[in-house]
């Protein structure tokens, strides 16, 4: 049964829901809360999956309602519904927020969102997740910088300006981004100095996910384990340019290859919420890990019924990536699946653990050599296209 929490100051439209939702009591129970005070009071002592708030209400509005649930129960899916004229708190409330849905919507919208939820835990195993999740206080939300970057692309009369002068203000985020970008792996011919330059010569989507990976890593690094998250950062970034190399490489659609490059780019963002936020399961994991010589996700269902894919997946999830990115992330140590995309994941993963030599201190996979064979069937380049990109490994320092 999925607990729901409807918030709105307005009782008609709290009966609305209720009334419209009625067909939908054999699997939700739904509650109801006249204000941002009551919704808290309610969730003292009842259990709540998913909570809907209104964003405009007297006293606590939504973004605030929100803020203080996304601390106190972490694990509760926040959904807001906005006018258009409430950018000032949507900015608010950007970080405490999973999903935005825009008013006026329909009962469909609604009930899609919610069901996405559903179906997303029931597919993932959810309760071990969620068993996970509810012991780490603070789930990231996604960067604020990366949200600014995504709403500038999202209209159709953007200029690329918009975004770079957005990086250009994170100063650290801006040296990182343009030392990674003029390592010979680009092979850019000439020194990259702005962030504008390196937008022109690598496009949007890779500066965007080195954005993500500077935002959710570099926080990381006061945590308990510096220098794991330092390599595991490292990976990250190689993973990206590997895949961003492969995608290009093998697929057309540039909706793809944005999507590979998007779930390279945090398919091991679990592990860095299981080292930070359980950082004794973590040292656990990785001591057990190295002296059996067993691949990480292995011990990880061991010793926390879910692995760092699953709960990276969720993350994606909560943060409305793309279906197909959730997917790939959740997929990427299934070498069973035969799915292209997923496989040229694989494949850059791997390529960023052989051009690192390191697999951010677990052991290193090998190459996934029955897939490699049946995909260089209808792909005769795909081994080609794999040494190319390899062989562009950088060495900048
Ligand atoms: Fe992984
Ligand atoms: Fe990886």
């Amino acid at each position: 049964m999925l607990s729901v929490l409807f918030v709105d100051d307005e009782p008609n439209i709290l009966r609305g829901y209720k009334r419209i939702f009625h067909a939908r009591r054999k699997n939700w129970q739904i509650h109801l809360a006249g204000s941002g005070a009551e919704a808290l009071k309610l969730l003292e002592e009842t259990h709540v999956d998913v909570i809907i708030t209104d964003m405009r209400m007297p006293g606590m509005d939504g973004a605030r309602l929100l803020n203080i649930i996304r601390l106190r129960y972490p694990h509760i899916i926040r959904i807001i519904l906005s006018g258009q004229s409430d950018e000032e708190e949507i900015m608010n409330s950007v970080l405490a927020t999973h999903r935005f849905l825009s008013k006026p919507t329909d009962p469909q919208t609604i009930r899609e969102a919610i069901e996405q939820s559903v179906s997303f835990r029931e597919k993932t195993g959810n309760a071990q997740i969620r068993g996970v999740v509810s012991q780490i206080d603070h789930l990231p939300s996604l960067p604020e910088l990366y949200l600014e970057i995504e709403n500038i692309l999202r209209r159709e009369d953007f200029e690329l300006k918009e975004v770079t002068s957005v990086i250009e203000k994170d100063m650290a985020m801006t040296a990182s981004i343009l030392k990674l970008v003029n390592s010979a792996f680009f092979g850019i011919p000439r020194k990259v100095s702005t962030i504008q330059e390196a937008v022109s010569y690598l496009g949007v989507v890779l500066i965007k996910s080195l954005v993500l990976n500077h935002s959710l890593f570099s926080t990381g690094l006061q945590g308990p384990h510096p220098d794991f998250i330092r390599r595991l950062w490292q990976h990250s970034n190689e993973t990206v340019r590997h895949a961003l190399c492969l995608a290009r490489g093998c697929f057309r659609e540039q909706e793809v290859v944005d999507e590979i490059t998007l779930a390279a780019s945090v398919h091991d963002i679990g592990m860095l919420i299981i080292a930070n936020s359980l950082p004794g399961e973590f040292a656990g994991i990785q001591r057990q890990s190295l002296a059996g010589n067993i691949p990480a996700h292995s011990v990880e269902q061991e010793v926390l019924q879910t692995t760092h894919a699953a709960i990276g997946a969720y993350l994606a999830h909560l943060w409305s990536f793309p279906p197909a990115v959730v997917e790939l992330i959740l997929h990427h140590h299934d070498s069973a699946i035969n799915f292209k995309p997923l496989f040229i994941l694989h494949l850059a993963d791997v390529g960023a653990q052989q051009t690192l030599n390191d697999n951010y201190g677990f052991p290193q996979e090998s190459l996934d050599k029955n897939s490699m064979s049946l995909f260089n069937k209808s792909d005769p380049s795909l081994n080609a296209t794999f040494k190319d990109c390899l062989n562009k490994g950088w060495n900048d320092d």
